[in-house]
């Protein structure tokens, strides 16, 4: 352990002020935590800052359709997200926002210093703009048909149905999101960032060691594509940054925010007296790492380094990126509950159960990782408190009764011990290279191994008999020490636990240093429960919880166009409903459609008419498995010209997507072309 101390700057994406933190966010934030607070312990000086990402047309939209100023929403945002942080547990060393007068003369700098060097260039671009709201549309405020399949209400640049990507413009029918106007075409002056002139440094940075090898693997499908100009100009109005020689261009909102790093640092810096030049001066020694997740990473990996290097400053020592969150199995889901925010989650859970849980799950690479709830509420039950948290329960009451609350003077079990601290190089590799999952699995077997001590001396047993009182102290201290080490290796992923097993130990502080010798003859504090179980019915109110959200946005969602996620239907009145032809049909034919991914071409029965519909079933159901099988059909839909054919009518089937979606089993009675009611 005789590293030398390290100096370090460590960050996690800034999220946007637009939304609430929910699980997903939380998976790169424990990350982070984990880390940081591991390299704390280990004595090194590691500071942690983060900030709002606060510009940008979403923000500025909000703020609108909620009636106030932007600045007054990104303030009680931020408020929230802090909330929820420190909630969590995370530990910033300091939380700003991209909307200050630090991160405004940062961004203005680095500009500068890029354009001095050449590498602002403008050109006139033509871009979709609402005449009505007087302003460009970003392609995700544009919806229309898609202009493969024809499917209505898709967003921007991609199908949700048939997956085809496009160019806004290509959609048809196309409206404004904000306005419902039909967008024009408008020709604006745009300023460039040219990444092409940093080929090379990027080319040599990015295969020095800066990144995970299955990003820079990544990165070479980039170079490969060829490096294009970046459009970091938007026009007024929008939320953000002026560029100082541009009136009414600002900097795009993927400008600033990673230069809110900085930012945050500088405001750390001027709170405590550091030496900012000393972290981002091109020869620093300090070390920089960023942590994101894997969405983000062009900008991290290319425009980030190159931007710096424009404008002299060094490059980051590392960017650490991570997969998706999944919540049993898939996407996170308003309609599933699955959705959860991070306050939804606090309401119902203890936060340490999700660090320990995200703990054992998470590795060194981008790979999505999944929280299954089941799972999750086995894995904390068994692995906390039925092991870790059970090694104290079962020695402190003897060593509080028996021994007036001493530890032992003499340790038996001197080699048992030193196995213990032993493990601690190999875990501290695990926490170092991210393999906190490894970590985790390291731990747990020491704490069997502990238990399994603890099992054969059977100190119960013993303090039935006379004179064994030394004995059972004996035991039941080398227990608490084993105890001690083990708290000691998780404090990173749970520290507000490490806090009560330290005040329970009496313990000066929690170092990895620190246990390298055991407590002998020391005092001990009664012991009060340390964790209690995951109750099943606290996680099932949580996803019901989640899903009441749902209704809230809902509405919300259904005025106020993209802002909101998956919306929920408006109930509809009875007339409405009886103007539905359900039909019972049998399936006579399936094919798939090799130019949709998602749908299937069925040819329906309906008892002496047939009928052609494209479902979108296809994750669910092989063709062949569904011939001859009966489900129920919208035989009065307006038929849909799509790319491929006529839709005329639609199938109905029940689950939440994906492999889950069911049709009817047959049934004897049910007859094709009969009425459903
Ligand atoms: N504002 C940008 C980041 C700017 S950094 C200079 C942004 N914000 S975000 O709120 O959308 O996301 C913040 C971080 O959370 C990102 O690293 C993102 O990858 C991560 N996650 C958001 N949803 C996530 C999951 N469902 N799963 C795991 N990480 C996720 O991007
Ligand atoms: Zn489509």
């Amino acid at each position: 352990m005789s590293e030398q101390k390290r100096t370090m700057l460590v960050t996690s994406a800034l999220p946007y002020a637009n939304g609430s933190i929910h699980l997903g966010h939380l998976v790169e934030y424990i990350q982070t935590d984990i880390w940081v607070r591991f390299q704390k312990m280990r004595g090194h000086d590691c500071i942690y800052v983060c900030a709002d990402d606060a510009h940008g047309t979403p923000i500025m939209l909000r703020a609108q359709q909620e009636g106030i100023e932007p600045e007054a929403l990104i303030v009680r945002v931020a408020e929230e997200h802090q909330a929820d942080f420190a909630d969590f547990h995370i530990d910033f060393d300091n939380y700003h926002s991209t909307h200050s007068d630090e991160n405004r003369q940062l961004s203005e700098l680095i500009y500068r210093r890029n354009r001095d060097g050449g590498h602002i260039k403008t050109r006139t671009i033509t871009q979709a703009y609402d005449p009505q709201k007087e302003m460009f549309l970003p392609d995700r405020f544009i919806k229309g048909e898609c202009p493969r399949c024809g499917a209505a209400d898709q967003y921007g640049d991609s199908c949700e149905v048939c997956g085809a990507t496009y160019s806004p413009t290509e959609l048809k029918n196309a409206v404004s999101a904000v306005s419902g106007a039909k967008p024009v075409e408008k020709e604006s002056l745009h300023y460039f960032f040219e990444l092409a002139d940093f080929e090379a440094m990027l080319r040599t940075w990015t295969t020095a060691g800066h990144l995970q090898e299955e990003v820079s693997n990544k990165l070479n499908e980039w170079f490969a594509d060829g490096l294009r100009a970046w459009d970091i100009s938007r026009d007024d109005p929008y939320f953000g940054f002026e560029i100082p020689d541009a009136p009414g261009k600002f900097f795009y909102v993927w400008l600033d925010a990673p230069i809110g790093y900085l930012a945050s640092f500088k405001q750390y810096c001027e709170r405590t007296g550091t030496d900012f030049d000393a972290y981002w001066k091109t020869d620093s020694q300090a070390e920089v790492y960023h942590f994101i997740g894997k969405d983000i990473i062009y900008f991290h990996a290319l425009f980030w380094p190159a931007m710096l290097t424009g404008a002299d400053f060094r490059t980051p020592t590392a960017i650490f990126a991570h997969g998706f969150l999944t919540v049993n199995g898939q996407k996170m889901s308003k309609s599933r509950g699955t959705f959860i925010k991070a306050r939804s989650y606090l309401d119902h859970l203890n936060p340490e159960y999700l660090r320990y849980y995200f703990a054992a799950k998470l590795g060194d690479g981008v790979d999505d990782l999944d929280l299954n709830l089941d799972d999750f509420t086995q894995r904390v039950n068994s692995d906390l408190v039925g092991k870790v948290v059970n090694i104290a329960s079962r020695c402190a009451g003897f060593i509080m009764k028996k021994s007036n609350g001493r530890l032992s003077e003499h340790v038996s079990e001197a080699g048992l011990y030193q196995t213990f601290v032993n493990a601690g190089d190999e875990i501290a590799g695990f926490y170092e290279a991210r393999e906190y999952g490894r970590a985790s699995r390291e731990i747990m077997a020491l704490a069997d191994v502990a238990n399994q001590y603890i099992d054969e001396q059977k100190p119960w047993v013993l303090a039935r008999q006379k004179g064994a009182e030394q004995q059972v102290q004996e035991i039941c201290s080398v227990g608490l020490n084993l105890f001690r080490v083990l708290m000691t290796y998780l404090k990173p992923v749970l520290p507000a636990m490490a806090e009560q097993a330290g005040i329970f130990l009496n313990l000066k502080s929690m170092n990895w240093d620190d246990i390298a010798e055991p407590l002998r003859d020391h005092h001990i504090e009664s012991f009060k429960p340390l964790m209690t179980r995951v109750e099943p019915a606290s996680v099932e109110a949580m996803v019901v919880a989640s899903k009441e959200h749902l209704e809230e946005s809902g509405k919300a969602a259904s005025a106020g166009g993209p802002l909101a996620e998956d919306p929920v239907a408006a109930t509809i009145a009875f007339d409405d409903f009886i103007k539905l032809d359900l039909r019972v049909v049998r399936i006579a034919k399936a094919e798939a459609v090799p130019e949709a991914d998602k749908l299937l071409k069925l040819t329906l029965d309906l008892g002496g008419e047939t009928r052609n519909v494209f479902a979108g079933i296809k994750s669910a159901y092989a063709p062949e498995d569904l011939e001859g099988k009966l489900t129920v059909m919208v035989a009065n839909l307006a038929p849909r010209k799509m790319r491929f054919g006529v839709s005329e009518g639609m199938v109905l089937a029940a689950g939440p997507g994906g492999k889950d979606l069911y049709i009817l089993e047959p049934h004897a009675g049910a007859k094709p072309g009969m009425r459903v009611k």
